[in-house]
C-alpha cells in the first residue's frame, strides 16, 4: 500500500517548492481560570498537540494560507490597506499578519500549509496555536527576530480586534513560553513567569465531554463586563485599583455592599482563584500534589457554583475522575460550557483511570468522550530535521 505523503510532500505539490516547518502546541490550565483578562494568575501547561505551518517565501508580496483541516485556501494582498475578516478560519493566521505589519514588521511574500492536531472546539486552545504557529513561520521567513513575549501579545491582539474574541494572554503565552515536563505560572499584568516542573511520575489526563454549549462566547464575554463593572464600582472606595487583581479577599468582603449580587459573585471567585493559583503554585513547588488537587477542585466548583461558567457535562466528569484510584485533582479547563476537563493522575493509573472515566461518562450521558492522556510539552519552534520525519507525516 502507498505510505500517505508527509507534509512536506503535500506542501512540494501544492506550492512546487521545499518548506521549512514550524509548530505551535495547544495548551491546558490547571488552575487560575478566568483570571487572565483581570490581570491575575494562571497556571497551564503546552500540551503535545500542535499545529504544524510548512512555510516557504514567494517572490510577490502575497500572504497564500491552505488549510488542511477547512480544505480551503485564503490569499491576500500582504500591502493592502482594506484587509478585513471573513469570520471564517483565516482569520486566525490572516489577523495575525496584519498586526504583526502594523507593529512594524516587514513581512515577504508567503505560503502557508496549516496543519491542526489540536482538537477544535474542545477549548484547548487550537486558534492560539494556529497563530502562534504562523506568527512563527512569517517572521522566520521574512528573516525577523522573534520576541517570545511580543509575539504572544500580539497574536493575542489579532485574536481580540480582527477575529473578534476577547479571550486573555494566557494560551498565547504557554503556546510560546511552554517547556517540556513544566507548568507555568504566569503573572498576567508583569508577564512574569516561572516553569514549575511536573512530577515524572504523574500525566495530565484531559477529558473531552465532547459538548460545546452555544452560549460559550456570549457569557464569556458577559464574564468580562461582569468583571469590569465591579472594578468601575469598586473604584469609588478602593483607589487605585485598576483590575481584580487588585484585591485581596479581606477588601473584597468590606466593601461587598457597594455591588449588586451577582457581580460580588463574579468578583468573589475571580479573588479566590487568583489566591489558589498561588496556592496551587506552591504546592507543586514543594512536590506536593494532594495539596494541589484540593485546589483544582475547590476551583472547580468556584467556577461552577460562584462563577457559573460549567455544565453538567463538565459537572459530571469531575465528579467521576474524583473518586478513581491515582487521581489527585480533576477541574473545568478553559472558559467553560463544555470542553475539556483536566486531571492529574498516577501515570501507573492513567490507562484504568481512561477506561472507567470513559465507561461512566457515557453511561451517565449517551456520549463517547474523548480522553487524551497528555504531557506538558515544549513551547513554539522551528521543527528541526530530526523532529521532522516524526511530525510531517
Ligand atoms: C479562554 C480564553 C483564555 C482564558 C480562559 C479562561 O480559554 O482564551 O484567555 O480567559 O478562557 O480562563
Amino acid at each position: 500500500m502507498d505510505r500517505p505523503l508527509s507534509l512536506g510532500e503535500r506542501f512540494r505539490v501544492r506550492f512546487g517548492a521545499d518548506a521549512r516547518f514550524y509548530r505551535a502546541p495547544g495548551r491546558v490550565n490547571l488552575i487560575g481560570e478566568h483570571t487572565d483578562y483581570n490581570e491575575g494568575f494562571v497556571l497551564p501547561a503546552a500540551i503535545d498537540f500542535h499545529c504544524l505551518v510548512a512555510a516557504n517565501r514567494r517572490p510577490d508580496h502575497r500572504l497564500v494560507v491552505h488549510s488542511e483541516d477547512f480544505h480551503e485556501t485564503c490569499e491576500i494582498e500582504l500591502s493592502s490597506d482594506s484587509i478585513s475578516r471573513s469570520q471564517t478560519w483565516s482569520d486566525y493566521p490572516v489577523g495575525v499578519a496584519v498586526h504583526l505589519q502594523r507593529a512594524g514588521f516587514h513581512l515577504q511574500g508567503t505560503n502557508l500549509l496549516i496543519h491542526g492536531e489540536v482538537p477544535i472546539g474542545a477549548g484547548l486552545s487550537s486558534s492560539a496555536a494556529i497563530e502562534v504557529a504562523t506568527a512563527y513561520a512569517l517572521l522566520s521567513v521574512s528573516g525577523c527576530s522573534i520576541d517570545r513575549v511580543q509575539v504572544a501579545r500580539l497574536c493575542q491582539e489579532a485574536e481580540n480586534e480582527f477575529v473578534g474574541a476577547r479571550c486573555g494572554v494566557m494560551d498565547q503565552f504557554v503556546s510560546l513560553h511552554g517547556r517540556a515536563g513544566h507548568a507555568l505560572i504566569l503573572d498576567c499584568r508583569s508577564l512574569d513567569y516561572e516553569l514549575l516542573s511536573i512530577p515524572d511520575f504523574v500525566c495530565l489526563v484531559i477529558c473531552n465531554t465532547m459538548v460545546k454549549h452555544e452560549l460559550a462566547s456570549s457569557e464569556y464575554n458577559r464574564r468580562r463586563a461582569e468583571c469590569e463593572e465591579a472594578v468601575r464600582r469598586l473604584s469609588e472606595a478602593v483607589p487605585g485599583i485598576r483590575a481584580l487583581r487588585d484585591l485581596n479577599p479581606e477588601q473584597l468582603e468590606r466593601h461587598r455592599a457597594l455591588l449588586p449580587e451577582t457581580i460580588w459573585r463574579r468578583a468573589q471567585h475571580v479573588v479566590s482563584e487568583n489566591a489558589r493559583t498561588l496556592e496551587a503554585a506552591a504546592a507543586l513547588r514543594a512536590g506536593d500534589l494532594e495539596e494541589f488537587g484540593k485546589r483544582m477542585a475547590q476551583s472547580h466548583h468556584s467556577l461552577r457554583d460562584v462563577y457559573e461558567v460549567s455544565c453538567p457535562e463538565l459537572d459530571l466528569m469531575v465528579q467521576l475522575a474524583s473518586g478513581q484510584r491515582g487521581a489527585y485533582g480533576a477541574r473545568m479547563t478553559g472558559g467553560g460550557f463544555g470542553g475539556c476537563t483536566i486531571n492529574l493522575v498516577d501515570k501507573q493509573h492513567a490507562e484504568k483511570f481512561r477506561r472507567q472515566v470513559a465507561k461512566a461518562y457515557e453511561n451517565g450521558t449517551g456520549l463517547k468522550p474523548q480522553i487524551y492522556v497528555c504531557s506538558a510539552a515544549d513551547g513554539a519552534g522551528l521543527v528541526t530535521p530530526e523532529m521532522e520525519f516524526k511530525e510531517t507525516t
